[in-house]
């Protein structure tokens, strides 16, 4: 008989989860401890902004016309507990406040429920990114006939379902064959197929999320470190990353310099992996970590820097500012410590009079920053604009018209804080154009 699947959390990483799970053929039981989230999953929609996933969602949730009906969502533990042969713990571990260690509260509340409800037999898989360490000690909170596996999960948001439906390597964390026989199982379906398999014990299948995001999180403050020096050398980071990376062994992604990395998942898991290091008597390996982390948001600085630099007189008072983008990175809605709006509200409390234009991020920034000023279209933003600060690289704002933009704005000065706009089209358009690491033409 087919395994039945159950996913806790529902999140981008839980709501993808569960709607692959279905996709593949299983029966999903989703569960989420806010009713109006899976009041709004239950009704085939997505509470985040994640191209493909409603669409992904509705072909299989029940109830919805030509659904295969497989997906269904619940706020009852006991339900889970009855339903599922294997459960996945997708709940969110957001940095603690005011500490670099991560918040494990949800991860432990969920299994403080789930432990008492499992069936005999069944496994319960962590998918959230922890501390090295924690699946050893969850282990023992679950019921001795049931058993735990650490499978960590990779996807980016904006790519959510791609990574989840051809993900480029799974991985687990396992104490034993029977666990491992069941994870096969599982992703002996089209989504396991080309994509390597990689079995390891609890704390290394731990330690493998945590350090490729710190290795991503190196690279981006690596080529921003090589900006600033460009900065002061008259040199172009955009040739150089485009010519180190002709290196195989340096790759050319994830080198594009700019106002750095953010959103919930690479600035918390550096931190919380440096703080756990510190637990373990590890520090000493993990201090680059905390120049990472100070090089990129340095960069912010840097931006705002630039900003007053371009206005002229060195002040923002009175100033007008369009920030184009919110999101922490385009395709995405989450505004979750994003560079972007850190940048807004640096000028806005220096006195600048800040508009933001994001296509899917409004909503999200107005709640987070509601001092800020806000507009509905990029034009808008740019209307009366002094200066104009691109900050999160939306294929939208590569295709907008600068002749078009620069006809409503008061100066014509772009400042690109992701390498994104093409220069030339901007210049052309009488536009001062001037971008992180990069000479000024
Ligand atoms: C990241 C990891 O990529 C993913 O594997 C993990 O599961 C979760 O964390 P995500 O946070 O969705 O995914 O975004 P990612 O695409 O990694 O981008 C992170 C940040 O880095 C964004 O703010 C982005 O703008 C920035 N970035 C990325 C750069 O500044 N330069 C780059 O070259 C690449």
């Amino acid at each position: 008989m087919a395994l039945k699947i159950t996913v806790i959390g529902t999140g981008y990483l839980g709501a993808t989860h569960a709607a692959a799970m279905a996709e593949l053929g299983f029966e999903v039981l989703g569960l989420d401890v806010a009713p109006e989230k899976i009041e709004m999953l239950a009704a085939g929609r997505v509470p985040m902004y994640e191209p493909g996933l409603e669409e992904l969602l509705r072909r299989h949730v029940a109830g919805q016309d030509g659904s295969t009906g497989r997906l269904r969502f619940t706020t009852s533990w006991e339900e889970v507990g009855a339903f599922g042969d294997v459960h996945f713990v997708c709940v969110n571990t957001p940095q603690k406040h005011g500490e670099y260690a991560c918040d494990m509260s949800y991860v432990e509340s969920a299994f403080a429920s789930l432990a008492p409800v499992v069936r005999d037999g069944s496994l319960v898989v962590g998918k959230s990114t922890v501390p090295v360490g924690s699946a050893q000690r969850l282990a023992e909170w679950l019921p001795e006939g049931a058993e735990l596996a650490w499978n960590p999960e990779f996807l980016r948001e904006g790519f959510a379902v791609q990574d989840t439906l051809h993900p480029d390597r799974i991985v687990i964390g396992v104490a034993s064959e029977r666990a491992e026989k069941l994870l096969r199982e599982v992703y002996a379906t089209p989504l396991g197929e080309g994509s390597p398999f990689v079995v390891t014990d609890f704390p290394t299948a731990e330690l493998v999320k945590t350090s490729a995001n710190s290795f991503l999180a190196t690279k981006i403050s690596f080529i921003n470190a090589m900006a600033e020096v460009c900065e002061a050398a008259g040199g172009d980071v955009a040739k150089l990353a485009e010519a180190i990376g002709h290196d195989e062994r340096i790759g050319k992604k994830f080198l594009r310099a700019g106002i750095g990395f953010g959103g919930g998942c690479l600035p918390k898991d550096i931190r919380a992996f440096m703080a756990r290091a510190g637990e373990l008597g590890a520090d000493q390996a993990l201090t680059f970590l905390r120049e990472i982390d100070s090089i990129n948001m340095r960069r912010r600085g840097q931006m705002v820097e630039m900003a007053r630099e371009a206005l002229g007189d060195g002040s923002f008072l009175g100033r007008r500012v369009a920030v184009l983008g919110a999101a922490f990175k385009p395709d995405s809605d989450d505004v979750r410590d994003s560079p972007a709006l850190n940048v807004a509200g640096q000028i806005h409390l220096q006195g600048g009079q800040v508009t933001v234009y994001d296509p899917k991020g409004m909503d999200n920034a107005r709640r987070l920053f509601p001092t800020l000023g806000y507009a509905d279209s990029a034009l808008e933003a740019v209307r009366g604009a002094d200066v104009v600060l691109h900050l999160t690289e939306w294929a939208e704002f590569r295709e907008l018209d600068p002749a078009e933009l620069g006809a409503v704005a008061t100066r014509r000065v772009v400042l690109d804080g992701r390498n994104a706009l093409d220069a030339a089209r901007w210049r052309e358009a009488g536009w001062t154009y001037r971008a992180m690491g990069r000479p000024h033409a």
